[in-house]
């Protein structure tokens, strides 16, 4: 069962089949009065369940010390009264003010606490985020926007477009369509610190004004619905253990009749000549080695169908093989080497792997670079670039 209570700028529900009441919006009442409704399906749903009680506040972007009073009290008096019950306060680490508001509730009620859902909310976060990534997201934006901005105008993209660039990593992708399509706005977000400082500091020294560098959650945006022509996320839903949850985002705040452009890898495939066999085992063990921590580097050629079964028509899907050739091919053996670092050097460790792996998983990676540098050698990262429309 799903109770809601709508006011223009707030929402409450209660979602009995997590046993949890989600509120989104402004939460500033002028009064308590304003909020009694609210306070009540709050109430009235911690009465019915046991175990644990979720009060999910990662969506609200404002709070009153009218509203913060009103909620706290309502949760410390069932705390009081039922001290079997477990309180979790969820809250985003987007929404910066919730977490220093609400971490004092513990204090007043041991079995309230509260927890930051994305501090830890996909599983590669410390690898994805690791920050030796940012020189070599870099290099491989550069030899893919080779190839995307002949693809792009295929899938739909134009000047003057509204465009938002989710999961934008250090924000170069945004940077070279601001360029070459010239948008009437680009928004580019992240949940990357690290990378947004980055991505804010190369927009500084361009004197580039107009890209909006935003801190969010791709999975909770904050954006309202409806607002952008073009959505493009790449090399981001393979990372996510639930993609199917970012993708129902992308296509909110997609408009009706705009495209959602996806790009993801299929690491199994990256391929090269000569030492062939050495390169496909090791990247064979990569597709497994993410696998384990819950990501999906075989997404690729999966893209169609994730994009159909998220509600979008005129599925559009192409591929195209980064190679040693496209330009120095020094570029795409230091993209190798950065990979060989964190899997091997990192992931590979992480999950425990025995010496005598990481030495044959790393001999993949360096035939690799020697296929890119051997002068009659051909090295290739395979992608493939989805994209689709949000019905009318
Ligand atoms: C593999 S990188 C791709 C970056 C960029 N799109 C590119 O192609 O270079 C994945 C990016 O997704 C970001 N990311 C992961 N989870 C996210 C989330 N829940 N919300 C926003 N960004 C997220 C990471 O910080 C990282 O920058």
């Amino acid at each position: 069962m799903t109770a809601t209570t709508p006011s223009p700028t707030f929402t409450t529900q209660f979602d009995t089949s997590n046993q949890e009441f989600l509120a989104a919006g402004v939460f500033r009442p002028r009064s308590i009065a304003d909020i009694a409704d609210d306070l009540r399906l709050l109430r009235d749903g911690m009465e019915l369940v046991k175990g644990v009680f979720y009060v999910n506040l990662k969506r609200v972007t404002h709070m009153n010390s009218t509203a913060f009073h009103a909620l706290t009290r309502v949760l410390v008096d069932a705390s009081r009264s039922r001290p079997e019950l477990q309180i979790v306060v969820v809250v985003s680490s987007v929404v910066t003010w919730a977490t220093q508001m609400f971490r004092h509730l513990s204090e007043l009620s041991p079995n309230i606490t509260m927890e930051i859902y994305d501090s830890a909310f996909y599983p590669g976060q410390t690898f994805v985020e690791n920050q030796s990534f940012i020189p070599i997201l870099r290099t491989q934006t550069k030899m893919t926007w080779r190839h995307e901005r002949e693809i792009l105008p295929r899938h739909g993209l134009r000047s003057g477009m509204a465009i938002a660039d989710i999961c934008c990593g250090i924000g170069d992708f945004a940077m070279l369509v601001r360029k070459e399509f010239n948008p009437a706005r680009i928004v580019a977000l992240d949940h990357s610190v690290a990378s947004l400082e980055y991505a804010r500091s190369v927009a500084d020294k361009f004197c580039v004004r107009d890209i909006e560098y935003t801190f969010g959650d791709a999975s909770q945006m904050l954006f309202e619905s409806d607002q952008f022509d073009f959505v493009t996320c790449r090399h981001s839903l393979q990372i996510f253990d639930r993609p199917e949850l970012l993708l129902r985002e992308l296509y909110r705040i997609c408009k009706p009749g705009g495209r959602v452009y996806i790009t993801n890898e299929k690491n199994s495939h990256c391929l090269g000549e000569p030492r062939a066999d050495s390169i496909q085992w090791t990247y064979t063990e990569v597709a497994k080695l993410f696998r384990h921590f819950d990501m999906d580097v075989e997404i690729g050629p999966k893209g169609s169908r994730l994009l159909r079964d998220a509600g979008f028509e005129d599925v559009k899907i192409e591929s195209f093989m980064v190679t040693n050739l496209d330009g120095d091919p020094q570029e795409f053996a230091d993209i190798i080497q950065a990979w060989e670092d964190v899997y091997a050097g990192e992931m590979a460790v992480k999950r425990g792997d025995s010496p005598e792996f990481i030495k044959r998983f790393r001999q993949g990676f360096a035939d690799h670079i020697f296929s890119a540098l051997h002068p009659r050698g051909y090295a290739g990262w395979p992608i493939w670039a989805t994209s689709g429309r949000k019905p009318l």
